[in-house]
């Protein structure tokens, strides 16, 4: 079948560069002699019939702009199969031949219920700040929520070290410690608590009491959201150590901002190939980037990661505390 229109949603937590990757979409599709749809709020806007037609200056002055411009959301109903049946009603409705889904594992489940149960062919992009995605070293989004993250912990550091206090700070990532590693070795963090891994109270504030016995008494723990809640996390370390000891939620300031170059070239870079994919007439793949060079996979196989750093980087925050 000649595709004609592709479709474009963004789906699940938003993340900076979703809109330079609908920028590359749209025009690289353009160029290719293909029209574009883009759906409002993901698979919800499906259901619904949200669809507005992008043409080459639908997209201008985007690609800076952290958000995205089609929303995005997180639909219960596209888990029915009355949703989907109503998703797909619309694609038909719409003519639309194609469909490019950015989002993270749960979008590119969905895909793959649009691929394998309705025969729409779809392309996955990485677009989540978890980078737990597999088949990709980054995702679109997760360079810009870790340098947002580590702005504020430099900011926190600064009062831990003045006052001379533990702090706890957490992050995004219900089930991805990616956030919490990368911003507590970047940020130079004593400790981090991650879904990954189990941790031990015990140890970590044994560590806090000798560290204070020889004169170190500024600490900072970063906490995944999904690992422990920093509130907890906090008032567990002041009753085993009897020190005082603040906490911070950064909460969905990671989620927004100004997408970094890296997050901005990924998504362009996808964006590009995704559109190959959909003129090639090769469907049912999430396209990742990996050492650099663009990767294609199946899209099953795409949708869960274990972080492959994750031991080294907690010896690291070990050997440098
Ligand atoms: O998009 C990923 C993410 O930011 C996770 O890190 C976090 O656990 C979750 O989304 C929060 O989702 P919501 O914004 O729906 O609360």
């Amino acid at each position: 079948m000649a595709i004609k229109k592709i479709g474009i949603l963004t789906s699940g937590g938003d993340g900076p560069g979703m809109n330079a990757a609908i920028r590359s979409v749209v025009r690289c599709s353009l160029s290719n002699g293909l029209e574009v749809d883009g759906i409002i709020r993901g698979y919800q806007g499906l259901i619904d019939d949200e669809v507005v037609p992008l043409n080459h200056r639908s997209v201008s002055n985007i690609i800076n702009r952290g958000g995205t411009i089609l929303k995005t959301a997180r639909s219960k109903e596209f888990m029915t199969e009355e949703g989907q049946k109503r998703a797909v009603a619309t694609l038909k409705k719409h003519a639309i031949d194609a469909l490019v889904v950015v989002g993270g594992d749960g979008s590119y489940r969905g895909a793959q219920v649009l691929f394998e149960k309705y025969h729409v062919p779809v392309i996955g992009m990485p677009g989540t700040i978890d980078n737990d995605l597999f088949g990709t070293d980054q995702t679109i989004g997760c360079h810009t929520a870790v340098n947002t993250a580590l702005e504020s912990i430099d900011k926190i550091r600064d009062t831990a070290h003045s006052m001379e206090r533990i702090f706890v700070i957490e992050v995004m990532g219900r089930n991805s410690g990616y956030i919490a590693l990368e911003v507590a070795l970047g940020a130079g963090a004593e400790d981090v608590i991650i879904p990954e891994r189990k941790f031990n109270y015990d140890q970590l504030c044994q560590n806090i009491v000798q560290g204070n016995k020889m004169g170190k008494i500024s600490w900072m723990i970063v906490t995944a959201e999904g690992a422990a809640k920093a509130p907890d996390v906090a008032s567990t370390i002041s009753k085993m150590t009897g020190l005082e000891t603040r906490f911070v939620v950064l909460g969905h300031v990671q989620r927004g901002g100004t997408p970094v170059g890296d997050d901005r070239i990924l998504a362009t870079r996808l964006g590009a190939r995704a559109v190959k994919l959909i003129k090639q007439g090769d469907f049912g793949k999430a396209v990742g980037i990996w050492e650099d060079e663009i990767n294609v996979i199946d899209l099953p196989k795409a949708c869960k990661r274990e972080n492959k750093n994750v031991d080294e980087y907690l010896e690291l925050i070990k050997l440098l505390r």
